[in-house]
Protein backbone atom coordinates (compact mmCIF):
# COMPACT_ATOMS: atom_id res chain seq x y z
CA UNK A 1 0.00 0.00 0.00
CA UNK A 2 1.65 3.35 -0.72
CA UNK A 3 0.34 6.72 0.95
CA UNK A 4 0.24 9.44 -0.87
CA UNK A 5 -0.22 13.48 0.39
CA UNK A 6 -0.12 16.82 -0.91
CA UNK A 7 -0.89 20.32 -0.21
CA UNK A 8 -2.50 22.65 -2.96
CA UNK A 9 0.31 23.18 -4.71
CA UNK A 10 1.29 19.71 -5.01
CA UNK A 11 -2.59 18.51 -6.17
CA UNK A 12 -2.33 18.41 -9.23
CA UNK A 13 0.95 16.59 -9.63
CA UNK A 14 -1.02 14.10 -7.06
CA UNK A 15 -3.41 13.30 -9.74
CA UNK A 16 -1.10 12.69 -12.41
CA UNK A 17 0.96 10.33 -10.57
CA UNK A 18 -2.47 9.00 -8.98
CA UNK A 19 -3.27 8.27 -13.02
CA UNK A 20 -0.09 6.29 -13.12
CA UNK A 21 -0.08 4.35 -10.26
CA UNK A 22 -3.40 2.91 -11.33
CA UNK A 23 -2.60 2.42 -14.67
CA UNK A 24 -0.17 0.03 -13.16
CA UNK A 25 -1.91 -1.55 -10.44
CA UNK A 26 -0.32 -0.36 -7.36
CA UNK A 27 -2.77 0.12 -4.33
CA UNK A 28 -2.90 3.73 -2.53
CA UNK A 29 -4.40 5.45 -0.18
CA UNK A 30 -5.00 9.41 -0.19
CA UNK A 31 -4.16 11.08 2.90
CA UNK A 32 -5.32 14.79 1.60
CA UNK A 33 -5.48 17.29 0.79
CA UNK A 34 -7.93 16.51 -1.60
CA UNK A 35 -8.24 20.09 -3.88
CA UNK A 36 -6.43 23.59 -4.99
CA UNK A 37 -7.57 25.05 -1.78
CA UNK A 38 -4.46 26.92 -0.15
CA UNK A 39 -3.63 24.38 2.94
CA UNK A 40 -0.22 23.28 5.26
CA UNK A 41 1.82 20.98 4.05
CA UNK A 42 3.11 19.59 7.47
CA UNK A 43 -0.54 18.19 8.09
CA UNK A 44 0.02 16.24 5.00
CA UNK A 45 3.87 15.18 5.92
CA UNK A 46 3.29 14.08 8.88
CA UNK A 47 0.07 11.79 8.15
CA UNK A 48 1.89 9.72 4.80
CA UNK A 49 5.41 9.49 7.54
CA UNK A 50 2.84 7.82 10.07
CA UNK A 51 1.72 5.87 7.98
CA UNK A 52 4.60 4.57 7.09
CA UNK A 53 6.25 4.79 10.14
CA UNK A 54 3.51 2.38 11.59
CA UNK A 55 3.93 0.01 8.76
CA UNK A 56 0.11 0.18 7.62
CA UNK A 57 1.71 1.61 4.58
CA UNK A 58 4.95 0.43 2.90
CA UNK A 59 6.18 3.62 0.74
CA UNK A 60 5.23 7.13 0.70
CA UNK A 61 4.80 9.40 -1.69
CA UNK A 62 4.93 13.26 -1.25
CA UNK A 63 4.15 16.32 -3.05
CA UNK A 64 4.32 20.26 -2.82
CA UNK A 65 5.74 23.11 -4.48
CA UNK A 66 9.41 22.25 -4.16
CA UNK A 67 9.20 18.50 -2.38
CA UNK A 68 11.19 20.69 0.50
CA UNK A 69 8.70 21.41 2.64
CA UNK A 70 6.78 18.00 3.01
CA UNK A 71 9.77 16.22 3.19
CA UNK A 72 11.40 18.04 6.33
CA UNK A 73 7.81 17.08 7.81
CA UNK A 74 7.93 13.79 7.13
CA UNK A 75 11.54 13.52 8.22
CA UNK A 76 10.61 14.99 11.72
CA UNK A 77 8.96 11.25 12.39
CA UNK A 78 10.98 9.02 13.76
CA UNK A 79 12.30 6.08 11.36
CA UNK A 80 11.33 8.26 8.26
CA UNK A 81 13.64 8.41 5.63
CA UNK A 82 11.68 10.82 3.30
CA UNK A 83 13.70 12.23 0.29
CA UNK A 84 13.20 15.11 -2.05
CA UNK A 85 14.05 14.04 -5.94
CA UNK A 86 14.11 15.83 -8.85
CA UNK A 87 15.83 14.01 -10.85
CA UNK A 88 15.94 9.63 -11.84
CA UNK A 89 19.51 9.38 -10.47
CA UNK A 90 18.93 10.33 -6.87
CA UNK A 91 15.73 8.40 -6.80
CA UNK A 92 17.46 5.59 -7.61
CA UNK A 93 20.41 5.90 -4.75
CA UNK A 94 18.07 7.31 -2.33
CA UNK A 95 16.63 3.99 -2.67
CA UNK A 96 19.77 1.99 -2.91
CA UNK A 97 22.28 3.81 -0.75
CA UNK A 98 19.29 5.59 2.04
CA UNK A 99 16.89 2.97 1.80
CA UNK A 100 14.25 6.15 1.64
CA UNK A 101 10.85 5.07 2.30
CA UNK A 102 8.97 8.62 1.16
CA UNK A 103 10.12 9.84 -1.98
CA UNK A 104 8.68 14.04 -2.19
CA UNK A 105 8.12 15.59 -5.44
CA UNK A 106 7.97 19.06 -5.99
CA UNK A 107 5.29 20.18 -9.09
CA UNK A 108 6.79 23.26 -9.35
CA UNK A 109 9.91 21.84 -10.02
CA UNK A 110 9.38 18.68 -12.23
CA UNK A 111 6.61 18.15 -15.20
CA UNK A 112 4.19 15.23 -14.73
CA UNK A 113 6.55 13.27 -17.19
CA UNK A 114 9.63 13.06 -15.61
CA UNK A 115 7.77 12.85 -11.94
CA UNK A 116 6.63 9.26 -13.47
CA UNK A 117 9.85 8.36 -14.43
CA UNK A 118 10.96 9.70 -10.90
CA UNK A 119 8.41 7.51 -8.81
CA UNK A 120 8.84 4.09 -11.25
CA UNK A 121 12.46 4.24 -10.71
CA UNK A 122 11.91 5.09 -6.91
CA UNK A 123 9.59 2.27 -6.75
CA UNK A 124 11.28 -0.47 -8.13
CA UNK A 125 14.66 0.17 -6.21
CA UNK A 126 15.78 -2.25 -3.85
CA UNK A 127 18.11 -1.16 -0.56
CA UNK A 128 21.72 -2.30 -1.18
CA UNK A 129 22.47 -3.10 2.63
CA UNK A 130 25.76 -3.89 3.54
CA UNK A 131 28.06 -0.69 4.44
CA UNK A 132 25.01 1.34 3.55
CA UNK A 133 22.77 -0.20 6.30
CA UNK A 134 25.28 0.69 9.28
CA UNK A 135 24.92 4.47 7.99
CA UNK A 136 21.03 4.49 7.37
CA UNK A 137 21.22 2.71 11.31
CA UNK A 138 23.21 6.00 12.02
CA UNK A 139 20.81 8.19 10.85
CA UNK A 140 17.62 6.64 12.68
CA UNK A 141 20.10 6.27 16.02
CA UNK A 142 20.26 10.62 15.80
CA UNK A 143 17.63 12.01 18.12
C1 LIG B 1 3.20 26.53 -0.92
O1 LIG B 1 3.12 27.80 -1.48
C2 LIG B 1 4.63 26.05 -0.88
O2 LIG B 1 5.36 26.79 0.05
C3 LIG B 1 4.70 24.58 -0.56
O3 LIG B 1 3.96 23.87 -1.49
C4 LIG B 1 6.08 23.95 -0.59
O4 LIG B 1 6.75 24.26 -1.77
C5 LIG B 1 6.91 24.19 0.59
O5 LIG B 1 8.03 23.66 0.72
Amino acid sequence: MIALGSDHAGYPLKLEIIKYLDAHGYEWKDFGTFSTESCDYPVYGEAVARAVASGACDRGLLFCGTGIGISLAANKVPGIRAAACSDVFSAEMCRRHNNAQILALGARVVGAGLAEKIVEVFLNTEFEGGRHARRVALIDAIK
